[in-house]
């Protein structure tokens, strides 16, 4: 970790059993590319998926699952940091520090917290969804990351997380944090829900509506057969007009790394059913080494422990260098090893 500068930092919370293709074209297999282009921390944030108040056994599951599938896309361990975030007690550390330079207005502004506080009403919202962006600044600034790879949904997070670090740097001195720079993914990659294709593939839209990188070649194949089109039998690509028929392009285009000019051309004249029958082939054979490799990685838990246990010490030797900085520019007094007053009195 030479060169901070050049790292990228980004986290996933584990709230669900299977990663779904919203999230592996929108972030994973950026994350794998930028491991070419940078040193790379990837965080399963549990202690954000708090905030939602899971139960126990499904939070420590789904963390193992959600490092599984990471490993499985093609996160490498040998060359990137992939931890689990309450193994690294720096992150809460952080997130009080920063707590105290945070406006309380400014925090109430985020309008995700906005949106979920409103449908939970005051009594049903915790304090902790309320700090989710400030713990959300804390993972970024602990690693001196200057790049942050995140979808549309997370850029005003990432506009707190560079004005806190700007004001960290303001009060206590240039060079006490970087400030990030997110790296919002193309719109192209943006995958809508297959039931409601004008909304965005998410695990809490429709059921049927999202393709899991876990699921079995049969559901896959079912839940794109059954894809929402338009009563047209034109293949062309118009979001506006022909928002189903045009994500279905978008996942082919995404899958096959083939323009989705080129395409249209290939099914020119041909129907939606033919469209969606290789489309379900593509998928299935995009997903099935993902499944077997994380199926894999699950039936060998020691060795995916191992893995996060590894990235958690490589994790925390930069946090707590970044932290014992940042502390000691607030003015807290650094813990003294008892050992150390001993030996020179
Ligand atoms: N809030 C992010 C999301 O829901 C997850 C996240 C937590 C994150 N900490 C992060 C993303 C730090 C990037 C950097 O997608």
């Amino acid at each position: 970790m030479s060169n901070p500068e050049s790292r990228a930092f980004s986290g996933i919370q584990p709230t669900a059993d299977s990663l779904h293709l919203g999230n592996y074209l929108g972030a994973l297999v950026n994350w794998v590319a930028f491991q070419d282009k940078f040193e790379c921390v990837y965080c399963v944030v549990d202690l954000h998926s708090l905030t939602v108040g899971p139960d126990p056994a499904a939070i420590r599951e789904r963390t193992r699952r959600t490092a599984a599938q990471m490993l499985a896309v093609g996160i490498d361990p040998t060359r990137s940091i992939l931890f689990v975030q309450s193994h690294v007690p720096q992150h809460t550390e952080l997130t009080w520090l920063l707590n105290c330079i945070t406006g309380f207005g400014e925090a109430s502004r985020m309008t995700q917290f906005k949106d979920k506080s409103s449908r939970r009403g005051s009594e049903g919202t915790t304090v902790g969804l309320f700090d989710y962006p400030v713990l959300m600044a804390a993972d970024i600034l602990l690693y001196d990351a200057a790049i942050v790879p995140v979808g549309e949904d997370q850029r005003q997070h990432l506009e707190l997380s560079r004005d806190l670090a700007t004001r960290l740097n303001t009060r206590y001195g240039e060079g006490t944090v970087i400030v990030p720079e997110p790296y919002i993914v193309a719109a192209t990659a943006k995958i809508q829900d297959l039931q409601d294709p004008t909304a965005k593939m998410s695990k809490s839209g429709n059921p049927g509506g999202i393709l899991e990188l876990l699921d079995s070649p049969k559901v896959l194949a079912k839940r794109i057969k059954s894809a929402v089109t338009d009563g047209e039998t034109e293949i062309r690509f118009d979001p506006a007009k022909k928002p189903g028929i045009s994500n279905l392009l978008t996942i082919y285009s995404a899958l096959t790394g083939r323009s989705i000019d080129a395409i249209v051309q290939e099914y020119q004249g041909k129907m939606y059913g033919h469209l969606k029958v290789d489309l379900a082939e593509i998928v299935v054979e995009a997903f099935t080494p993902i499944r077997e490799r994380t199926e894999q990685y699950l039936a060998e838990p020691e060795t995916l422990d191992a893995i996060l246990a590894e990235g958690a010490e490589r994790a925390g030797r930069i946090a707590q260098q970044v932290y014992g900085r940042v502390a000691d520019r607030f003015g807290l007094l650094p813990p003294r090893r008892h050992t150390t007053s001993h030996a020179s009195a």
